[in-house]
């Protein structure tokens, strides 16, 4: 049994190199073969062709699709460029052909490793591939520098899980592709974040600053904005909700 770890950045010992390492230690625990690979030693380039999505093979060298295909599940960890996942990862989906992708398990991390912006668009990119891909993905994992710590920890679990996972494949049924949409459609129904926006996520980032700021000057202004931002997402309110939420991450910020 094989999981491989993907990393996507571009910096071989930064904060994604790391976690996706964590989520392979606990593959390792449970018994599995682990490999990691860093796309920046591979020749990937930006999808170009004329030639349709079926072509795109031709931009990603065939080691890089055999050694997914051979993974009995997949780790891929991208870093958050701009509010989303960097280019060299999607360079990577685009081009990657993964002939027994149908039910592959598979756990995805994105790192917004600055202001934490991005980190829930960042990893619904990700579980998008993995839903257009229909592999069986589970546990996404939003990181920012407030929550890594906590992430490290918690990704070992995970990776154990993509192990079990792998033990009793289950690709979705159906006679072909097209023949699955309704039950992968709702598997990824109860995927949690795909449903997030940009309110949950300043809400997210407010309840990670306020759990690591013990101690910090505003921490009660912040935590009376973040109760009342929750109040007003709970009423329906969402424009106001962003706002006080957002105001609880920049009086915790610095
Ligand atoms: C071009 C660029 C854009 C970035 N944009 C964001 C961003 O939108 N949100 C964020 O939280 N961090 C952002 N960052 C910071 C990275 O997410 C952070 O450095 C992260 O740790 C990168 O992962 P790595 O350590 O594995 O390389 C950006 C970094 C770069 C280089």
């Amino acid at each position: 049994m094989l999981v491989l770890g993907i990393v996507g950045s571009p910096r071989k010992e930064g904060r994604t190199n790391a976690l996706v390492g964590a989520a392979l230690q606990g593959a390792a625990n449970a018994g599995a073969d682990v490999q990691k690979l860093y796309l920046i030693e591979h020749d990937i380039k930006p999808f170009s062709s004329q030639g349709g999505a079926a072509e795109g093979v031709r931009f990603l060298p065939t080691t890089l699709c055999d050694v997914c295909e051979q993974a009995d599940a997949l780790v891929l960890g991208a870093p958050v460029y701009f509010g989303d996942i960097n280019g060299l990862s999607k360079d990577f989906m685009d081009s990657v052909r993964i002939g027994n992708e149908n039910g592959k398990p598979a756990l995805g991390i994105a790192v917004a490793g600055g202001s934490g912006k991005g980190l829930l668009s960042g990893v619904q990119s990700i579980y998008h591939w993995f839903y257009h891909r229909q592999m069986r993905a589970i546990d996404p994992t939003p990181v920012t520098r407030f929550n890594e710590q906590a992430m490290l920890a918690a990704l070992p679990e995970s990776g154990a899980r993509l192990v079990e996972m792998a033990k009793t494949p289950q690709p979705f049924p159906g006679t072909g592709r097209e023949d699955r949409w309704a039950e992968i459609v709702a598997y990824y129904a109860n995927v949690p974040y795909l449903d997030k926006g940009p309110v949950d996520e300043f809400l997210m980032l407010a309840e990670q600053l306020i759990a690591i700021s013990e101690g910090h000057a505003a921490l009660d202004e912040a935590k009376a904005a973040y109760a009342q931002a929750l109040d007003l997402a709970q009423q329906g309110d969402r424009a106001n909700a962003g706002r006080h939420a957002v105001r609880a991450y920049d009086l915790l910020l610095n």
